[in-house]
């Protein structure tokens, strides 16, 4: 896509300075919850990269990190839920304690596919810890153990959140104009 045809940012909804004391005060819930346990982080491509090395890096206890890929076909597209794997986790979850890294848990669908797909692996415990959290568009209910932000149901980019594959690499969170 040409710069030309790039939209524009509307408004900053949250500022790197915000993000960054959010992600601070979740990783020490995370911290103080997994004491003592054997914790890994599992990323979501590409969106979650971005939160889920912010995280990692403010976790006060050791942590393992593996990465998954999905193809989704959210609420947005012709196909709503319709969630597959398109590269797994390099390494076995079993026996180990899992947090679920994300960028936004929106309809819910993706969370609830990867919560049920990963639960079968037989790891200690499993939750979710999300960056953002739009309630508002939930279609199924998912257990959201982290959360740093609830948005409203505006369309964002940045830390990680795209907008055909732009705007991952901004350090705040804004609302894009779409026409
Ligand atoms: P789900 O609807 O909960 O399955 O969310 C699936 C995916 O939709 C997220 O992981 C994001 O990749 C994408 N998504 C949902 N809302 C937004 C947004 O506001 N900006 C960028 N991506 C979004
Ligand atoms: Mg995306």
């Amino acid at each position: 896509m040409s710069e030309a045809h790039l939209p524009e940012i509307e408004r900053v909804l949250f500022t790197e300075e915000q993000i960054r004391q959010r992600i601070r005060e979740v990783a020490a819930e995370i911290s103080e919850k997994y004491r003592g346990r054997d914790l890994k982080l599992i990323g979501v491509l590409k969106g979650s990269v971005f939160f889920l090395t912010a995280l990692a890096r403010e976790i006060a206890i050791p942590v393992k990190i593996d990465f998954l890929a999905i193809s989704s076909f959210s609420s947005r597209t012709a196909a709503p839920g319709l969630v597959r794997i398109a590269k797994d986790l390099d390494d076995s979850i079993e026996s180990e304690d899992v947090l679920l890294v994300e960028d936004i848990v929106d309809t819910g669908f993706t969370a609830r596919y990867l919560l049920q797909t990963l639960a079968g692996r037989g790891p200690n415990s499993l939750a979710i810890c999300t960056l953002l959290d739009r309630t508002a568009s939930r279609i199924v209910q998912v257990p959201v153990e982290f959360r740093c932000f609830e948005i409203p149901d505006r369309f964002v980019v940045g830390f990680g959140l795209d907008y055909r594959q732009l705007f991952r690499n901004l350090g705040y969170i804004a609302v894009i104009k779409q026409n």
